[in-house]
């Protein structure tokens, strides 16, 4: 029950409160994702149409900011793995049978890849090659077991920022402190006042 809830709601519920946060606290990433949604409406035929495949294919930006708020905020704190034969790290034998935690905040927050690692920064994905990000970026874990929900999620985040961004302003009232316990929490909450926009 826990690993069922924890796949399909508290993934999702977090990583859209972990966005308001990031957005509130970072004014010019909104600007932008305001640019670009709006350019996406100003260009259709219909106005009152809804999104596209080939709109939401052209969210470049907004990828860059799903793809950051993944990064920085590790939903899962990591991956298991069980070893199917006995292997070698760095002079170590881990046995056949062993399960193995893959801890992927470790790359996700490794300075070395990401500079100023928990700095929210969603332009630095413009300067990442595949062969960096898909190394060291695996929100959704990876192989044959990589999360079921992935595509999925990168969609609904999308659809949920272009909404949001063209219909309402929104600012940051109180709140917004993370821990982990492993998962995360935000303890008071975070607290948004939204306002429609004309
Ligand atoms: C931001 C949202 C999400 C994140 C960060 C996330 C992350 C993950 C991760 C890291 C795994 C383990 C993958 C591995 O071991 O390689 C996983 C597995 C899984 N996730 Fe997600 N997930 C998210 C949303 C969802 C949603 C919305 C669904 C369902 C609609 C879902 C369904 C699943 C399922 C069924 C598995 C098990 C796959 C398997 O073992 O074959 N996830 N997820």
């Amino acid at each position: 029950m826990f690993g069922i809830l924890f796949a399909s709601f508290e993934s999702m519920s977090t990583t859209l409160t972990l966005t308001f946060k990031f957005l509130s606290e970072n004014p010019r990433v909104v600007e932008e994702l305001r640019v670009e949604h709006e350019a996406i409406v100003k260009k259709r035929e219909n106005p009152n149409s809804r999104l596209t495949w080939e709109e939401y294919r052209s969210m470049t930006f907004t990828q860059m900011v799903v793809n950051e708020t993944l990064r920085i905020s590790n939903i899962p704190p990591g991956l298991f793995r069980k070893a199917l034969k006995d292997f070698q790290v760095k002079g170590f034998t881990v046995p056949a049978g062993w399960t193995v935690m893959l801890v992927t905040p470790a790359t996700q927050l490794n300075p070395e890849t990401f500079k100023d690692p928990v700095t929210f920064n969603p332009w630095r994905w413009q300067d990442l090659d595949q062969v960096t990000i898909s190394k060291n970026f695996m929100p959704f874990g990876g192989g044959t077991r990589q999360c079921a929900g992935a595509e999925y999620s990168k969609l609904v985040l999308s659809t949920f920022l272009h909404i949001l961004v063209t219909n309402y302003s929104f600012t940051k009232v109180k709140g917004g402190d993370v821990s982990r316990t492993p998962i995360i929490s935000f303890g008071d909450g975070i607290h948004i006042k939204f306002t429609a926009r004309a």
